[in-house]
């Protein structure tokens, strides 16, 4: 099938870059939340990143322009789905709120519509039967920045048709994107699994006073070439999200090697969630 018309649900951090990559890949996009504040924020970020695309002459006037045509903002589901022939989630990481939406989803959406969810952590197994349509379900995991960062992870679950696997790779190859296709629904899929390695060995250096974390970070960066080291990526990301993510690795699999690590627990409990608060690993102006 071809897919011209995409909605996006969630126009937080990685929702409204998502939205905005597909609209320069030249399709009609609708980045729908039910925050109006939180579109309004989206709208103003996407301009000043524009402005400054353009400013680095690293896109057109022309290009923005017609991408910030193609791109529209809506608080409500219904009408903002009526169109879509796809839809990636970007909503908040809630199993029950996702489950409501994929449920709503496979009411208001037209029947050929594909539903993906942009989760790192619940495999689209987990929302695929409330669509009524689990064929055309599957995971498309951007990375933060999703602007930026070239990575989608495509994620099958057992029911996920080869039309579906297609058709979104066509998507993100459209956006200029590197897709890659995870087989089996596994905690992590593949570039977590492999971050959540580095972390653990990061933050058990630093604990055990091995080196300070500027110097695992320049190690990071000088030694392995990575553009950030651990700390510096781990603040970025939010160490509320990398607390989330290692809780929901746990859940998954029991084993208590996945539980958050101590380090991370102090932090998010003194409220130093990274970039986003101020202070993490490193303090932000
Ligand atoms: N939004 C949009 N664009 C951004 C950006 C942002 N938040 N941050 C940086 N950029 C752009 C800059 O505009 C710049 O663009 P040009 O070079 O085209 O002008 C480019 O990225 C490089 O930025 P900087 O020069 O400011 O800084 P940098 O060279 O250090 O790059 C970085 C910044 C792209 C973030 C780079 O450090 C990097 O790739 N870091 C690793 C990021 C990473 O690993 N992400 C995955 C996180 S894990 C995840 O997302 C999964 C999950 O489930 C949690």
């Amino acid at each position: 099938m071809t897919i011209q018309r995409i909605l996006v649900i969630g126009a937080g951090t990685m929702g409204r870059q998502i939205a905005m990559s597909c609209a320069l890949g030249g399709y009609t996009t609708v980045l729908q939340d039910i925050s109006g504040p939180a579109l309004d924020a989206a709208r103003t970020e996407l301009e000043n990143w524009s402005a400054s695309r353009v400013a680095k002459g690293k896109l057109s006037q022309d290009e923005v322009d017609s991408a910030l045509q193609l791109l529209s903002q809506e608080s409500d589901l219904t009408s903002a789905a009526k169109d879509a022939d796809l839809v990636i989630e970007a909503a908040v990481e809630r199993l029950d709120i996702k489950e409501q939406i994929f449920a709503q989803l496979g009411q208001i959406t037209a029947e050929h519509a594909i539903l993906a969810t942009n989760s790192s952590t619940l495999p689209s197994s987990k929302v695929a039967a409330a669509s009524g349509r689990p064929d055309r379900v599957c995971n498309m995991h951007f990375f933060n920045p999703a602007l930026v960062m070239k990575c989608v992870e495509i994620v099958r679950n057992a029911d996920t048709s080869d039309a579906t696997v297609n058709a979104v790779t066509e998507v993100a190859q459209r956006l200029n994107k590197q897709p890659v296709l995870v087989n089996k629904e596994i905690p992590g899929f593949i570039a977590n699994r492999m971050m959540g390695a580095i972390n653990k060995e990061a933050l058990n250096l630093a604990q055990s006073g091995v080196a300070s974390i500027e110097d695992i970070d320049t190690t990071a960066r000088t030694a392995l070439g990575h553009p950030m080291g651990p700390f510096e990526l781990m603040d970025m990301v939010g160490l509320d999200v990398v607390d989330f993510i290692a809780q929901a690795t746990y859940a998954e699999t029991d084993d208590e090697a996945d539980l958050p690590h101590p380090l991370i627990v102090e932090k998010v409990a003194a409220g130093k969630l990274g970039r986003k608060s101020g202070e993490g690993f490193y303090p932000y102006n």
